[in-house]
């Protein structure tokens, strides 16, 4: 795992941008993998300056969404739908057509799951996953002790996650009570995984995540299997590594 400790929450989002920049830059129709919530924000305003001054474009690109609540309308503005639309598909300038969010509305809700796992694969997989951490160690919305195996499927959100998302709802009874997400086991097909974290509440769940053992009871430790991630930090997520100055000087050789 390649773990880059930054000053500050801009140095992030700089950081991660460009990341992704690269991969843009190496293949132009990339698949995203994109996350909602605060965490990816800067790396999407940041890849918006870009695109805005000619210097990237996505238009060839693919994205699919992590998560999306349940019975939501696609119209409120903090269905994922919406988030998406409004903070990647517009900025970003994707094709619509080729960005894609769970459907948390569908009749049939594990049909719809089952087809979402599937369009991830007829569209080659994801190339790289962007990803936040939630206070209790969730990755998309799999919840302490969902399973490393687990495909895009319907979850109930725990109290810890309903209460961190009630700042984007007037109260915690409208926040709805399940999600649709990509498992675990769909993450870790990405091809590259991007972790950021940014602020003191996510120390401790980074600590657990990048050093704890292995547990289904702190889903991001998952990360740990999949050998191509990176986690770029702010200095105050960073806080809670015990390793925080080994990572610090393990800049790799110039050779490299
Ligand atoms: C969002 C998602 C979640 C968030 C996590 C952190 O699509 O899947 O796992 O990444 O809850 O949320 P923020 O970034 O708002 O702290």
């Amino acid at each position: 795992m390649d773990i880059i400790i930054l000053p500050t929450a801009a140095n992030v989002a700089l950081a991660a941008a460009d990341r992704i920049a690269a991969l843009i830059a190496r293949k132009p129709a990339a698949v995203l993998g994109v996350a909602t919530g605060s965490s990816p924000q800067g790396i999407y305003a940041e890849l918006a300056r870009r695109v805005a001054a000619g210097d990237i474009s996505f238009r060839e690109a693919s994205a699919f969404a992590l998560d999306e609540y349940v019975d939501l309308p696609i119209d409120h503005p903090e269905s994922y739908a919406a988030v998406v639309a409004r903070e990647v598909i517009g900025p970003l300038g994707f094709d619509p057509d080729r960005v894609h969010v769970p459907d948390g509305r569908a009749e049939i809700l594990d049909a719809a799951t089952r087809a979402y796992d599937e369009s991830i694969q007829d569209a080659g997989g994801v190339d790289l996953q962007i990803l936040g951490i939630g206070l209790n160690g969730h990755l998309g919305f799999n919840e302490p002790t969902s399973s490393f195996a687990s495909r895009t499927h319907v979850t109930k959100l725990t109290e810890s996650s309903r209460q961190a998302n009630t700042r984007f709802f007037p109260a915690i009874e409208d926040v709805p009570t399940h999600s649709v997400t990509q498992g675990i086991g769909t993450i870790l097909e990405a091809r590259e995984l991007l972790l950021v974290a940014q602020g003191r509440n996510k120390a401790a769940p980074i600590a657990a995540a990048l050093e704890g053992p292995l547990s289904s009871f702190i889903p991001a430790t998952a990360l740990q299997l999949h050998g191509n991630t990176t986690v770029i930090l702010d200095e105050e997520a960073a806080s809670g590594l015990r390793l925080i100055d080994h990572y610090r000087a393990a800049a790799k050789p110039a050779r490299h």
